[in-house]
């Protein structure tokens, strides 16, 4: 199973493989901003990638418009649009 790491603190998660990166990490009592739901329109779920990025599912035309129309740099990904398929490691500011 794959496992999301940590940058600051937390321990890691293992999650199903394939499963959506921010309806794991809320599965596993870890927040992720969103006022969206989901929907890939708000952005705030956007979660730094530290390492592993290779490991989560291509991005999408539609996830790629958002991070231009919300300028965010590479490196990072809308969690609600990316499937986990092997070992990442992820951080965001509020954690
Ligand atoms: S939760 Fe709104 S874009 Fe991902």
């Amino acid at each position: 199973m794959p496992k999301i790491s940590f940058v600051k603190g937390r321990p890691a998660v293992e999650v199903e493989e394939g499963a959506n990166l921010m309806k794991a990490l809320l599965k596993n009592q870890v927040p992720v901003a969103s006022s969206c739901k989901g929907q890939l329109i708000c952005g705030k779920c956007v979660l730094t990638i530290a390492d592993g990025g290779h490991n989560l599912s291509a991005i999408t035309p539609d996830e790629r418009d958002l991070m231009e129309i919300k300028d965010v740099p590479s490196g990072h990904r809308c969690a609600c649009n990316a499937s986990v398929e092997g070992d990442i490691t992820v951080d965001a500011p509020y954690w």
